[in-house]
């Protein structure tokens, strides 16, 4: 793999400015968006004057703790526009979740928050090792999801010649990546998978391709995945954080020279970690719940958004900037069976140590009797696909899963191809259990 470290010179300034200097200019920012939010939105004023706190308290950081937390919930009671804090004129964007679940979540931006986004992703490319006039083939989702149209302005605004193929048709992927060479790919870890497995059906050897690195986000992803893609392809896989409550792509990113978390861009979105029983917040260092505050951010303020995501908060190395861990998963996501917390993210490790299962895996809830029941569903690689090899897959499996996590499950090893693909967010949990 190529040595893509950016040379320092090419860095904001802020990116590497002392601890002191990143706190003093997080103050001054904080103290205006909290009172932006107050000033401009009802929701902000009537929380705020409930719980008898003003802007005027916000004295240091760590006063941020007395002001009320912002939920999913709330866009959603606000719907669409409700909290945004400019005259709509001003919104020159809106994206919004896909609304599987309820009414969708509506953002918006302004012309500045578009720059200050486009910057915030030229930032992470340039974390990743992307460098102005490479070639980006960019396969997140175009629309109303920010994955496409995030990573697409970031990639013009670091001077890249950008392809926006968006998601889906997979063959058409590896054909454009074959042809244009681009040096940077931006699309989820699991599509990536997907894209693999259609350059073996090509017959292209991946890791002959000019691709240099992926920049995966928009889903969890263990380190031993990283291995698994940067072998495949002799690249770097590079973890990119966002939310589309906060900015979308974006908010963190690693830094190719160290790939050890991802540092948080401090100067643009104030973290915390809280204790999601307590609320309390947490010291660095303590996993918990990640909440953000946007500190610039003028169209939609949000001010203490618990994010969900579990992580924990460590110190900066490449950067000054404080890291976020690797996310191990969402508080929703976490499967409690039989007393027990398991996320997708732990049988994902577990299935990639098994060198004779293709690296996809789906997990089954279902109920056995009173009893919740977990059934990993994976898939062998072709070469050991024979009824022997399957069980001893399976064996192997099932050991690994309950010495590492602690629990029994069944385990189904299917033939290659027959675990579902993703296109973009990978479904990792199909819960068939019924509906109390
Ligand atoms: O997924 C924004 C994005 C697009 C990020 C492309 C990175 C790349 P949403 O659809 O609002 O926005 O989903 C946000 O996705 O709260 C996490 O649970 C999850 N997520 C995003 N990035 C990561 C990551 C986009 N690198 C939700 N690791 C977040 C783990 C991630 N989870």
């Amino acid at each position: 793999m190529k040595d893509l470290t950016p040379d320092r010179k090419t860095l904001d300034p802020i990116e590497i400015a002392s601890v002191d200097e990143i706190r003093a200019l997080q103050l001054t920012r904080l103290q205006w968006s909290v009172r932006h939010a107050y000033e401009n939105v009802p929701m902000y004023r009537q929380r705020f004057d409930t719980k008898g706190v003003h802007p005027n308290d916000l004295k240091s950081l760590s006063d941020l703790a007395k002001f009320p937390f912002t939920y999913k919930d709330d866009l959603r009671a606000n719907y669409p526009f409700g909290l945004f804090a400019v005259p709509r004129e001003q919104i020159i964007r809106i994206h919004a979740s896909s609304g599987t679940t309820g009414k969708p979540t509506v953002v918006g931006y302004t012309k500045n928050d578009i720059d200050m986004w486009a910057n915030m992703v030229a930032r992470s490319m340039r974390a990743s090792g992307t460098k102005p006039s490479d070639i980006v083939h960019i396969a997140y989702g175009y629309g109303l999801f920010t994955g496409g149209l995030g990573a697409h302005y970031g990639a013009e605004k670091l001077g890249c010649t950008v392809v926006p193929v968006s998601g889906g048709m997979t063959q058409r992927q590896v054909t454009l990546i074959d042809n244009f060479k681009p040096s940077t790919i931006m699309v989820t870890p699991s599509y990536m998978l997907n894209i693999l497995e259609q350059f073996r059906e090509a017959e292209i050897d991946p890791r002959e391709t000019s691709l240099d690195v992926g920049i995966f986000g928009a889903e969890p992803w263990t380190n031993s995945m990283r291995k698994e893609v940067e072998d495949a392809f002799d690249m770097h896989a590079v973890d990119i954080y966002g939310l589309s409550e906060i900015l979308g792509p974006g908010v963190a990113n690693e830094c190719v020279e160290t790939k050890d978390g991802l540092h948080i861009w401090e100067d643009h979105f104030y973290p915390e970690v809280i204790d999601p029983q307590t609320d309390k917040v947490l010291s660095d260092g303590e996993m918990g719940e990640l909440v953000f505050t946007t500190i610039t951010k003028e169209g939609l303020p949000m001010i203490r958004y618990r994010s969900r995501d579990l992580t924990r908060l460590l110190q900066g190395t490449a950067r000054s900037m404080r890291r976020m861990e690797k996310v191990t998963g969402r508080s929703d996501d976490m499967i409690i069976l039989r007393g027990v917390n398991v996320f997708p993210t732990q049988i994902e490790e577990q299935v990639l140590a098994v060198s004779s299962l293709a690296p996809y895996f789906q997990i089954e809830l279902s109920k056995d009797g009173p009893m919740d029941q977990m059934n990993v569903l994976v898939e062998t690689l072709p070469d050991s696909s024979s009824v022997e090899d399957k069980e001893a897959s399976r064996r192997d499996l099932a050991i690994k899963i309950k010495e590492t996590i602690g629990i029994s499950v069944s385990i189904h090893v299917g033939d290659p191809g027959s675990v579902e693909r993703s296109q973009g967010k990978a479904r990792r949990v199909v819960d068939l259990r019924p509906r109390e």
